[in-house]
């Protein structure tokens, strides 16, 4: 059985757009892998059925044993302990310190009704100063979050998500915010730690060239569904051109002037 078990999802939104159409992928502890496709293609669909914030239409989404689809909101706040996500745009509190936030990363581990106070004991306190160390920021400890840089605002959510002390890392084009330097920093920072913990990561990322530079295994979609699932070397013309191609009926729609410019 592996950590990430996912079979046949599928989401159809209300309005009838069907964003994934049948995926399947497993996944196992340690596993650093790159989520890639063009825009639309359901990347972040995916990313956010896996953390249980939006329920499939269709489909089975194992981790560790458990289905996160069919749980009850007591197990889905027991499986959200598990799974640390980074978002684009770091979702920091802005008026707390870079600590303080990485100290929300231990949250789900601090049973004591003081953490609703802001408590955190000793021990909840060295965890979150050890991954604030491992980014590299423990000299911006106590400063504001909104005074902190975009690439040093990243790390403090990666801090967060690594203090969870999770067994699934999910984020959602985590540097796609940052120049291009910070951008393979960042990224770099992530990988490795995500590396060292032996935790199983899945990164929806915009650029090939940091699949290619971070991943060990490469998950192309389009159009809702699978079309690449390997190495990064094997990220040949056609794979790519299979997981980037134009949509092929809907140009040859518009060529044949099948819509009129009333738009039908
Ligand atoms: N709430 C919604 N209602 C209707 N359609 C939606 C909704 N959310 C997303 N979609 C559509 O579903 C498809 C997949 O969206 P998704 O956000 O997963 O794409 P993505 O691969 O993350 O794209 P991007 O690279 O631009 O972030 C898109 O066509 C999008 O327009
Ligand atoms: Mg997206």
């Amino acid at each position: 059985m592996s950590l990430l078990e996912i079979d046949r999802l599928r989401v159809v939104y209300p309005n009838g757009h069907e964003a994934l159409r049948s995926v399947s992928l497993r996944a196992g502890r340690g596993e650093i892998v790159a989520v890639i496709g063009r825009s639309g293609a359901g990347k972040s669909t995916l990313l956010r059925c896996i953390a249980g914030l939006q329920r499939p239409t269709a489909g089975r989404i194992v981790l560790a044993g458990e289905d996160i689809v069919t749980a009850g909101p007591e197990r889905l706040q027991v499986i959200h302990r598990q799974v640390g996500f980074i978002w684009q745009e770091y979702h920091l509190v802005e008026r707390l310190s870079a600590f303080a936030n990485v100290l929300i990363g231990r949250l789900g581990h601090n049973s004591s009704p003081a953490s609703l106070l802001g408590y955190f004991n000793r021990h909840h306190r060295a965890v979150a100063a050890r991954q604030l160390e491992r980014v590299g920021l423990l000299e911006k400890a106590r400063q504001r979050a909104d005074r902190l840089s975009g690439g040093e605002k990243q790390r403090v959510a990666i801090a967060r998500a690594l203090a969870q002390e999770p067994v699934l890392l999910l984020a959602d084009e985590p540097v796609a915010s940052l120049d291009p330097e910070l951008a393979t920093q960042v990224l770099g920072d992530l990988s490795r730690i995500a590396r060292e913990d032996g935790v199983l990561t899945l990164m929806n990322l915009h650029q090939v060239a940091l699949a290619r530079a971070f991943a060990d295994r490469v998950v192309g979609i389009a159009r809702g569904e699978v079309v690449y699932d390997g190495p990064p070397q094997g990220l040949d013309t056609l794979a790519l051109e299979r997981i980037y191609r134009f949509d092929r009926p809907a140009v040859e729609a518009l060529e044949q002037g099948a819509e009129t410019a009333h738009g039908r």
